[in-house]
């Protein structure tokens, strides 16, 4: 092996450890800093030398922004769910059912039910192979890209003694942080929040974009074994295993001896898990003998040697005392309830939130009712019912608002929506508040100096009335402002000034268009680089842009279809804001107007590297095959369904080598033998 490789593998065994210390055992052993110069200089050597690519590299664990459809894999052992019990009663009889099979007195092993979604890992030889969904329980879809983002899951394994052949099984699920975090940037743009963390897991683990699965914080727990023989005579120390070998296991697990012991587990667990940092919905009790395991063996759905006890949602009961509503930026209406406060999982509840018109009638909630609240994995409670026997003899339907609560508009509500809307998008405080806070926010335009309040503030004085007015501000007008001195006003003058200089990506997303999110304005600014040839899109060329659907597309149309928002976007002209991308040297025009997509892996390029040449040459990477591509770059393992529609449509399919002639680089023959591309480029 030469030099080169060897600090590759260095470097990538390093990284990995890192990465184990920081994500699994939660004890970081580097610096951030450290850490990244680390990475960077793997990066960098693996750019230079493709010919010791390996997908299961550190540097992979970014995501890439490819669109990929999921290939079904069969599992070789299939994925079983769990019997349910929701009383001891139930645990008991359990208990008594195995005893009674195996005439002794046998172990237990307690774990947590992690409520997210299940997942089976394969491992060869120690390597991360695939991860696959749980599917119909035969057959799930391969996940791998995004799960690999996942970095408590090795992708080495550490020690030793593990099967040739192995499935670790596990739940990937997304902490309340996570989940919070997500949410918000959702309500921000207008999307519909996820319900509770499952289904956020569930849904980030079939994006099609692992560099988006990357950002939002999903973690994993592993929880079993399945090989062609058994690695330990006990479940539990199967799991000391999982942990040896570098897996990240529940700390919550306990050995337990009798019945009363598991009984122990239930209780303390039962209150203790509204502090943990991730949403559980029960325990799981499993036979720890794993000889046994195997002689009970499984009924078509679920193994008879494991059951899960679901603990009672808790709730609590509390009157409704009056229902606010609130405006979001977007001018969507959330109603909000406020209660007699209440302790519920080690809380004081007063807010409940009642997400739509729709929720309290269908629960025909009202005013002064006695409501049963309950915490779910969201940190506001949500009312799931209504005590009708203690409803007040004169109460009423509750009306829902026909006006907007804050300028009185008259709220309107789509067909296909859920959420009623204030259409005064441009006369309606907290909308053109609200759209100001979000141009200023650390993710937009990061103009600091100015919060919240402040930007209240210059509103209530009449001098914030849109985005465009930021650039108008001057010293003489924030000076004499309550809590504003000398210094805050330059501070603020300073970063809005400063604000001229951010990429046009990220005004993009800053402008506000509802739907479009900071990865989508990226997508958009990379394939249409200027804000007026976006304004001139047709919707068949939006559509065209990946991640961007219909529902997008109509919203893009929309809001340059207001000649005010057109009159926004001149003032920021004007002042000098970035409306176009940054110009990228082009190599060549060799590849203008072709439309290529890319699929498989290939022998000297990575697809993020294939996808910036295309690029360099003028050329268009797109996502999946239509009539409009004109060549399909294969790789090894091409998805089936992508070679099927370019034979079908003619699409003229070329390989690695082929595109590399097209754009003028030439394959040599190294000396040591291998085949390297000499490029022009660098990577
Ligand atoms: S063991 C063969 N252990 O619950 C037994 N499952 O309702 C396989 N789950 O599909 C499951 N936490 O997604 C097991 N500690 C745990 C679990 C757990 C959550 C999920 C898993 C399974 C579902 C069954």
């Amino acid at each position: 092996m030469n030099d080169v490789k060897l600090q590759i593998d260095h470097l990538r065994r390093v990284l990995d450890r890192l990465n184990y210390n920081y994500y699994v055992l939660n004890a970081p052993s580097a610096e951030d800093r450290e850490y990244d110069r680390l990475m960077a200089e793997l990066s960098e050597l693996e750019a230079q030398h493709p010919e010791y690519d390996d997908p299961n590299s550190p540097t992979r664990r970014v995501g890439s922004d490819l669109t990929r459809e999921f290939e079904q894999v069969r599992h070789r052992y299939p994925m079983l769910s769990l019997a349910n019990t929701y009383s001891e009663e139930e645990v008991r009889e359990f208990v008594g059912r195995i005893e009674r099979e195996t005439s002794r007195q046998e172990n237990y092993c307690c774990e947590l039910k992690f409520d997210g979604t299940a997942i089976s890992l394969t491992y060869e030889n120690g390597r991360f192979v695939r991860a696959v969904t749980r599917g119909d329980g035969a057959v799930g879809d391969d996940v791998s890209a995004n799960v690999r983002t996942i970095r408590s899951i090795p992708m080495t394994l550490m020690g030793e003694g593990w099967p040739e052949y192995m499935e670790i099984r596990g739940e990937i699920y997304m902490p309340h942080e996570s989940f919070e975090r997500l949410n918000a940037e959702r309500a921000d743009i207008g999307e519909e929040p996820f319900a509770n963390p499952r289904n956020a897991a569930a849904g980030t683990l079939k994006q099609q974009n692992s560099a988006v699965v990357a950002q939002r914080g999903l973690d994993a727990v592993l929880y079993a074994l399945q090989a062609d023989a058994p690695v330990a005579p006990s479940h539990y120390e199967t799991l000391q295993k999982l942990k040896e070998w570098g897996f990240k296991t529940s700390s919550a697990v306990r050995l337990c001896h009798s019945v009363e012991e598991i009984m122990e587990y239930i209780h303390y667990w039962d209150t203790e898990r509204h502090k943990l940092p991730y949403e559980t919905d029960g325990a799981v009790i499993k036979l720890d003998d794993t000889r046994l395991q195997r002689d009970l063996g499984a009924t078509a759905k679920a193994p008879r040697w494991a059951v899960a006890y679901k603990f009672k949602a808790e709730q609590a009961a509390t009157r409704l005392v009056s229902i606010d509503f609130q405006v979001g930026r977007t001018g969507a209406i959330t109603p909000v309830a406020n209660l007699t406060p209440v302790r519920l999982a080690g809380t004081t509840v007063k807010r409940a939130s009642l997400h739509n018109a729709e929720q309290i009638e269908l629960l025909d909630i009202r005013v002064g009712d006695m409501v049963l609240v309950e915490k779910g994995g969201e940190i506001i409670p949500k009312i799931v019912g209504v005590d009708r026997e203690q409803r007040p003899a004169d109460s009423v339907p509750f009306p829902y608002i026909t006006h907007c609560p804050e300028c009185g508009t008259e709220l309107v509500r789509a067909e296909d929506e859920a959420k009623h809307y204030c259409p005064n998008a441009t006369g309606c405080p907290p909308q053109i508040v609200g759209r100001i806070v979000h141009y200023i926010s650390r993710k937009a335009m990061n103009i600091e100096g100015l919060g919240d309040e402040t930007v209240q503030l210059l509103y209530n004085h009449g001098l914030l009335h849109d985005v465009a007015d930021l650039y108008d501000l001057r010293l003489e007008d924030l000076v004499p402002l309550d809590r504003l001195g000398q210094k805050s006003a330059e501070n603020i003058l300073n970063s809005v000034s400063k604000s001229r200089g951010v990429p046009y990506s990220r005004v993009l997303f800053a402008i506000g268009i509802r739907y479009v999110g900071e990865t989508t304005a990226k997508k958009l600014a990379a394939a249409i680089p200027s804000i007026d040839a976006l304004m001139a899109a047709s919707r068949e060329a939006l559509l065209e842009v990946e991640e961007v659907g219909g529902k997008i597309a109509d919203s893009i149309i929309d809001y340059f279809a207001d000649p005010r928002n057109v009159e926004i976007i001149e003032r920021l002209r004007r002042a000098g804001v970035q409306l176009q991308a940054a110009q990228t040297e082009k190599l060549s025009a060799t590849l203008a107007g072709k439309k290529i997509v890319i699929s498989g892996t290939f022998d000297h390029h990575s697809r993020p590297e294939l996808k910036e040449l295309i690029e360099l040459h003028s050329g268009t990477n797109q996502s999946s095959v239509s009539k409009t591509t004109d060549y399909l770059l294969a790789g090894a393992g091409i998805g089936p369904k992508k070679l099927e529609t370019a034979t079908k449509l003619g699409v003229r399919i070329i390989s690695e080598e082929e595109f590399m002639e097209m754009i003028g680089e030439k394959s040599v023959e190294k000396t040591d033998g291998m085949l390297e591309i000499k490029q022009q480029t660098l990577f």
